[in-house]
């Protein structure tokens, strides 16, 4: 195993414009394993088409580099774009692992979903269920799975030596923290899971799930534990859990629905299977009134 002190994973983004979701593939640089953290199926929700351009570009580049992949890691059940985990296991192999509070995810959309009992909610979708400092290994890198609740009841982010992926757990500096208003969300802990984040070293490299380029900026999406500290607008420079609690409950209180909750959360929930209706067709639903 690589010194987990000074390990220095190899990362490269993968920026979707349809989403504004980075997926990244995770490289050891002391083998040839790597993992691909929160993929990305295309979906052109209006006309129900599911495509895999940006899982294609992720699968060429693992096979570019020559990568055994070992892992295909969700940091949560996302709302707003859909996984593409077994699209990408199918052709590359891994493991498809997340949070093991997926169950208590599985349960709120499974109702909410009207799921029959062949959707089951014991996360046996996903092959690995990590619990709060899991490690699992990544050819001669140690990784470790950390307990971020707050955006969603399952969020976890994952430490490779110098490297978190934080997930939703926290934007760019300029971008502040994702919203915590979703079934099972929750502002104060939401801030106690930054606090953990912010609690990595300083010079930590940070990953987000997710860029808006605020202001016009160009899309940015690493950042370092010092940054965020100093300069998050949401819970940097020492604000209290009593102002972020006030100023995300407000803020979340003007916010939309995501556009593609409904699909993602019934494809996400399921490890990014498609649904199937009883003819074995896959099938999505709308709940009316029922988010
Ligand atoms: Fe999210």
């Amino acid at each position: 195993m690589t010194d987990p002190t000074t390990l220095h994973p190899e990362v490269e983004g993968f920026f979707d414009e349809a989403t504004n979701t980075i997926s990244y593939i995770v490289r050891d640089p002391a083998s040839n394993a790597c993992a691909i953290i929160d993929s990305v199926m295309d979906i052109d929700y209006a006309a129900g088409r599911i495509t895999y351009e940006h899982a294609d570009a992720l699968i060429a580049r693992v096979r570019e580099l020559g990568c055994d992949l070992q892992w295909i890691i969700e940091t949560h059940v996302h709302a707003d774009h859909l996984s593409a985990a077994p699209y990408i296991q199918d052709k590359l192999g891994g493991k498809i692992g997340i949070g093991s509070k997926i169950l208590v995810v599985q349960d709120t959309f499974g109702k909410i979903f009207n799921e029959g009992t062949e959707f089951q909610r014991d996360g046996s979708q996903f092959d690995a269920l990590f619990e709060d400092g899991d490690t699992y290994m990544i050819g001669t890198m140690e990784a470790r799975a950390i307990y971020t609740p707050g955006h969603t009841p399952a969020c976890m982010t994952h430490v490779i030596g110098d490297a978190a992926f934080v997930g939703d757990t926290l934007f760019m500096p300029d971008g502040g923290s994702a919203r915590a208003d979703f079934p099972g969300g929750d502002a104060e802990t939401l801030y106690d899971s930054i606090q953990k984040v912010l609690a990595l070293p300083d010079d930590t490299r940070l990953f987000m799930c997710h860029d808006y380029g605020p202001n016009g900026r160009d899309i940015r999406w690493e950042t370092t534990v010092a940054e965020e500290k100093a300069h998050n607008i949401h819970v940097g420079g020492g604000k209290t859990k009593e102002e972020f609690v006030k100023f995300r409950t407000e803020r979340d209180a003007t916010l939309d629905m995501p556009k593609l909750i409904i699909p993602s959360l019934q494809v996400n929930m399921r490890a990014g299977e498609v649904p199937k209706d009883r003819d074995g067709r896959p099938m999505l639903k709308v709940p009316v009134n029922g988010l």
